[in-house]
Order: C-alpha cells, then structure tokens, then sequence
C-alpha cells in the first residue's frame, strides 16, 4: 500500500471565530492564528483543519458561504490568509480548508440570481418546487421554505439562510471544481468536506445522504481537483457504515483519503432519540463493539479510519465521557491515549489538549448557536420546560465547543483584549490553561505531544493489526500485533478501581498516565489509568 503523510499525521482543527483574537472585536480571527502557530508547533501537529473562514453572513458561523474566494471581514483579508498559509507552511503545518459544498448562504450571487431571476442559469444551482414534501431540517422544521416572488420553495436541509445545491447541474459541479481548484493552487494540504454524504440527494425520494450518484460526484471531484496532488481528503459522512466508508477511502478507489464516522458519537445520546436525549453514561461494551468493528473492517489496504472525540459540533468530550473533577487531567489523558494508538488520522480539537470542558451554561440568552436555538423553540412548543431545555444545551449544545481558546489566566483567558467576546470565556480558565499547560511537565499538553510524536515516529500504528481483548467492562483494552512486534494499550474508562489480569510481562513503557508496574503486580487498574508498553 502507498503510503502518505496523512497517514502518520495528527490533524488540529481551529474553530476561528473561538481561537486568537488578534485585532480585539472579541472574536477571532486569521492574524490571532498566525500568532499562535509556535505554540501548535510546539504541540507537533501535522495539519490545521481550518473552519471556515469564508465570505459568510454567519448565520450558522461560517458554514453559510456567500463568497468561497473571499474571507469573511471578520477574520481578515485574503493578504492574511496567504500570510497564514506561508507561516504555517515554513513550521511544516499543511492548512486543511473546510469545503461547505452542500449549500451556499442564501446571499451568495448564485442564489440572489436564482431568486431574483427565474430564467437565469443559476436558477438550476438550487432546488425549487412547486409544492413541498415532508422533509425535515436538520436544524428544526420544514425542509423547504417558500419564496413568494416566483410562487415555489427551495430546498435547505439546514437553516433556511442555507439553500441546498443542486449537484444535478453539471455546470455548477465545475464552477465548485474550479473553486477548489483556485485554493489548491495556493498551496493548501486539502479539505475536510462539511456533509458531503448529502451532495447526492433525491428529495422527491425523500433520499438526503448517500443517494445514488454520491460516489460517481466524489470520483468526479477527484479527478478534475485533489486527484492530481497528494492532499488530505476527509468526509463528514454522519450515516456512513464500514461497508460506505471503505468506498470512500479505499487506496485505489480515487475517492477520498478518509471520512468521519460517528457511530461512537451516537452512544452519546439515547438509542434511536434525537441527540437532545443525551446519555451521560458511556456504554464501555457498546464503545469498544464499535470501534473494534470499525479498526478491523477498516483494515490496511482497505480504506482508512479518521479518530477523533471531539469537533465543533460535538460536546467537550470529558464533560460527557471523561471526569470534570478530581481526574480531570487523567482522564483526558486515558481519553488522548486509547483513541491515538489505533489505526487511523488522529484528529485534536482546539482546547482537547488542555483538558477544555463543557461551559456552564444558566439561560437561554447565553446561547449563540442556531441548532440549540431553534431546537429551543422547538421543545418549547411541544411542552417542555426551560429547566429540560436548557439541562440538554448545556450537555450537548454546540456552543460548548465554541467558547473561546484558554491561552492564559489573564482577562479573557489571553483569548482578547476586548472587555465582550462573542461567547463568554469559561470561568475556570484561570486553572484550564494553555500558558499553565505548558508550565507543567506532567499536564494533558504533553501527553498529547507525545501521541502526535509517536504518531510521526512509530510505523507499527500504521501498520500493525488491532485485537480487542476481553476484560472487564469498564477496561478499554486492544492489542496492534505485527509479526516481531506487539503493544498492549489498557485504559480504564471509570472512576473505580477494576480488575486486570491481561498480562505479566513487558518489555518497555511507550506512553503511561500511571504507574503501570502497579496494575501489572496488583491485577488493578486504578481509575482512569491509560498506558502501552511492548509485550515483545
Ligand atoms: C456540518 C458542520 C456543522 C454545520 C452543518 C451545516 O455538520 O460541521 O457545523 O452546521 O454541517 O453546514
């Protein structure tokens, strides 16, 4: 198998209106990124995935594109964004762009043309009914909104500031190829695709994600943009199976390098429920079900897997999994060290390296984010209580991902100088750190540094087979077996002791949060210890 720097890369993704503040409106921007390059460096990350920063009127922060050419004024200047793109490259951190192809905002000139002009090419980018069906929105709602001036609904699966494109119309297809094509020209490590399971959909068939020409349009991109150069490609792919993202990511499929799975992100909520039904209590047999189906059907040779707990679209992992209190710092560890060590592109989010958590959210006018927002709305309609709402929102809604980069304990966290920011900086920042991080030897900083080292030095994590070992419950443990060589990666997933009798002898420590001689002598793990050592 020809192999890529993907694949011995960890990838940091920056929410950029959350991350440096550097010209102080209270949001951040591209300079602030620039400024914090040493410290990511430092950290020794691959690749930024970039949210957008696009031309947008931030009706869903940027995921609402009016001009793909052009950055939003809120984040500066496209001088900027090359500066960016040539600091990080002289650090040797490639910049993944985030390609919003699904949709555009409802202000790009393709859409006020199709709206204002009936006759006009542009009408056909987007997708117009005489009369809706009973397609919802993810974001709450009908899928269609009527448009009185030429008496019929477009199509948006998102907000309705997002129309959908219409990936029929060949035309449009190349106009979206050139796009990338311009931004691979300036020297970009590739894209993170925002839902593109979707670009195939049938609604008259009510087919949203994974629709008939779905792969037929991947192939299509690839080969008139990223085919020609060695980028990364990742998928956000919500419904996808092993089966769907082997297709993706097969080496010779001329697809993508890999997509996102999110099947252990549906533990994160009550079966078959929406996510609002949060469920605190993280199901270790159903956790480690999946990810070994996952690390086995996904395996070498057959297609890549992408490992992350975290995006901005997702809850601070140790508010829901980990422990916010006493083990803090080691559960964030156990976390970093059972999903690193397997099979696939690690993926950090802002903040996951210093053990950011949930932002204790009291009342609905804190909120920011249109998801939680209609979805407030919504559940008020239908009878439930501010109390529920607000209980669900603050365990899951997006915005807990969205509070602003703690860099240090001064105003804001370091994050800016402005007296507001867009959201409120977590109040326990003066301890959640990135400047105290750094201080500490021992902080949850250089644990992850040390993952993204093994990451680029060890070509076992590559390579090597994965086997799930039985053992307790709440005990996270595989195996990554090559012909001479073999590594046990144990990681107990509780705040109680467990029971562990895998092994007596090893031969080297790799990584440990723990004192691991204990557990072997003992037959214990104590809560939330994480390591690997070689058996052999
Ligand atoms: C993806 C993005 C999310 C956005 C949505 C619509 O799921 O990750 O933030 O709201 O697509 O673009």
């Amino acid at each position: 198998m020809q192999k890529h720097w993907w694949h011995k890369a960890t990838i940091y993704q920056i929410y950029p209106k959350s991350f440096m503040d550097a010209n102080g409106d209270g949001l951040g921007d591209l300079k602030g990124i620039t400024s914090k390059l040493d410290y990511l460096q430092k950290l020794g990350i691959t690749a930024i995935w970039l949210s957008p920063v696009y031309q947008s009127p931030m009706d869903d922060n940027g995921y609402d594109i009016s001009d793909y050419q052009a950055i939003a004024d809120i984040f500066g200047s496209m001088a900027d964004m090359d500066e960016l793109l040539k600091e990080a490259n002289s650090r040797g951190i490639k910049i993944i762009m985030d390609l919003v192809v699904n949709h555009t905002s409802d202000e790009h000139a393709w859409f006020i043309e199709a709206r204002s002009n009936p006759e006009s090419p542009e009408r056909d980018y987007y997708i117009w009914r005489d009369q809706p069906n009973d397609l919802l929105s993810i974001f709450g709602g009908s899928a269609w909104e009527y448009d009185q001036a030429s008496n019929q609904y477009y199509l948006h699966f998102f907000s309705k500031k997002q129309p959908d494109l219409n990936w029929e119309n060949a035309e449009l297809r190349q106009k979206i190829y050139d796009m990338m094509n311009f931004w691979i020209a300036k020297g970009i490590g590739g894209f993170r695709m925002d839902v593109i399971d979707m670009i195939g959909k049938i609604p008259d068939q009510k087919i949203s994600s994974n629709g008939p020409k779905l792969h037929d349009y991947i192939k299509e991109m690839n080969q008139a943009t990223f085919g020609q150069h060695d980028l990364l490609t990742v998928g956000e792919t919500w419904g996808a199976t092993p089966e769907i993202a082997k297709r993706y990511s097969e080496p010779d499929g001329q697809e993508l390098s890999m997509v996102f799975q999110f099947e252990h992100v549906s533990l994160q909520h009550k079966p078959n429920a929406p996510k609002w039904d949060y469920e605190k209590e993280l199901d270790v047999p159903e956790l480690k079900n999946i990810f070994a189906k996952w690390q086995t059907e996904l395996a070498l040779g057959q297609g890549w897997n992408s490992l992350f707990w975290n995006n901005h679209d997702l809850p601070r992992v140790l508010s829901i999994w980990g422990n916010t209190g006493t083990y803090r710092q080691k559960s964030a560890k156990a976390l970093a060290i059972l999903l690193h060590l397997m099979r696939g592109t690690p993926y950090i989010y802002q903040g996951e390296e210093i053990g950011m958590v949930n932002y204790p959210f009291k009342d609905l006018s804190e909120i920011n984010d249109i998801e939680s927002l209609n979805y407030a709305q919504e559940a008020l309609e239908n009878g439930k209580t501010k109390e529920q709402i607000m209980d669900s929102i603050c365990m899951i809604g997006r915005d807990n991902a969205r509070t602003p980069m703690q860099w240090d304990r001064t105003k804001q966290a370091g994050f800016s100088v402005s007296d507001q920011t867009w959201l409120p900086v977590n109040p326990n920042y003066k301890d959640v750190n990135a400047a105290a991080a750094l201080a500490d030897p021992d902080s949850i900083f250089y644990t992850y540094q040390k993952l993204v080292g093994l990451r680029k030095e060890c070509d076992w994590l590559i390579d090597a087979d994965f086997e799930l070992l039985e053992t307790a419950d709440k005990v996270f443990a595989y195996k990554r077996s090559l012909p001479d060589e073999s590594y046990l990666i144990a990681v107990n997933l509780s705040d109680e002791e467990q029971d562990f009798e895998l092994t007596d002898s090893y031969k080297e420590t790799i990584i440990s949060n723990t004192d691991e001689n204990q557990a072997f002598a003992n037959h214990k793990l104590q809560p939330w210890d994480a390591f690997c050592v070689r058996l052999n």
